[in-house]
């Protein structure tokens, strides 16, 4: 039966819980247990019943007074509760700050503006040209003729209608004679295509960088101070380059360019690195320029390899699997 005794033992359970809470989710458990629906203060109400008629009305002010207190003092604790937990910092501000991560170029970006930025001081204009082109474009004007076994080295891939993907920078020499007047010099980076199976070295997409010059008067000299210079600012100055005869269709006389290249195990040997030549009449006329009047060079280099030499990388295919842990290195 509900006794005084009983409904003082809850306002002191109350009130002592209601002091020790410290935050404002004890608080609401507090809240549940006392003055929920099935709360213990609640609860006293239905008890009424059974207290004798004479008792009744002033059990029921006191639980009523019970209630009213408890519900006040519940409040004020919350309000207090909550205004407390306010002012606490969202975390420990003294905490080192989160680094946002910050993009940056593809290292195959980062040598193609260092290359362009070497030729540009030199005076040479950097254009773009078309990764679609024509067999004129890609061989026949290059002095690549039909029959001819060098079109192997340059295979590439068709579309359906006789359409190729460029297999080499060297098609934008043309398109560059076609429409301007000599004398100019320019470097043309861009993505070229080979049916090549993929391999440590070999990628059926990768990045050439073309160069040429036309004049009147420019000679397979300029040609050898022009590389030997760029080749010096790029990879320093002790660089050291041999110009060795070579076959170019589009070119003659022509010549790889090897450097000298020191492995890390400290191993020196001479890898090839660039292609380039004086430009053949043949050519010249496919673009219409006169080649009694004009001369001039062209080059052409790969920037993968390029770039695995400048870092020491040994797998072009991670230039192309957005590997983060590769790309954060640069
Ligand atoms: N097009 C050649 C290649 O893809 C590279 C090249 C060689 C370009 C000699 C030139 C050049 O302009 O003169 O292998």
């Amino acid at each position: 039966m509900l006794t005084l005794e009983h409904i003082d033992s809850i306002s002191k359970e109350f009130s002592s819980k209601l002091d020790q809470a410290n935050d404002l989710k004890s608080l609401e458990q507090i809240r549940i247990e006392f003055l929920g629906k099935k709360g213990k203060i609640t609860l006293l109400l239905r008890g009424l019943g059974d207290v004798p008629q004479e008792e009744r009305s002033s059990f029921g002010q006191k639980i009523n007074q019970l209630k009213n207190q408890s519900e006040n003092l519940f409040k004020d604790k919350a309000a207090s509760l909550s205004s407390e937990e306010s002012k606490k910092p969202a975390g420990d501000w003294s905490l080192p700050g989160l680094r946002p991560s910050v993009g940056r170029l593809h290292p195959l970006t980062q040598t193609v503006n260092e290359i362009l930025d070497i030729f540009k001081r030199m005076g040479f204009e950097a254009i773009d040209g078309r990764e679609v082109e024509t067999e004129f474009y890609n061989f026949t004007a290059l002095n690549i003729p039909l029959d001819h076994p060098s079109r192997d080295a340059f295979d590439t891939f068709y579309t359906p209608h006789g359409n190729l993907l460029r297999s080499q920078t060297s098609t934008v020499q043309i398109r560059m004679m076609e429409n301007h007047k000599p004398p100019f010099k320019i470097v043309a980076p861009g993505r070229v295509y080979r049916p090549d199976t993929v391999d440590a070295t070999h990628s059926f997409m990768f990045h050439q960088i073309e160069g040429l010059l036309i004049d009147e008067k420019t000679t397979f000299s300029d040609l050898k101070g022009v590389l030997s210079f760029f080749l010096k600012e790029l990879y320093g100055a002790n660089t050291e380059i041999r110009f060795r005869p070579h076959f170019f269709p589009f070119t003659e006389p022509s010549v790889e360019v090897d450097m000298k290249f020191s492995s890390k195990k400290g191993k020196e040997d001479w890898i090839e690195i660039l292609g380039a030549g004086c430009v053949h009449p043949n050519v010249l006329e496919s673009a219409g320029i006169s080649s009694k009047k004009y001369q001039g060079f062209a080059f052409g280099l790969g920037v993968e390899r390029m770039t695995m030499l400048k870092y020491g990388i040994n797998d072009i295919r991670h230039f192309f699997e957005n590997d983060i842990r590769f790309l954060n290195q640069f």
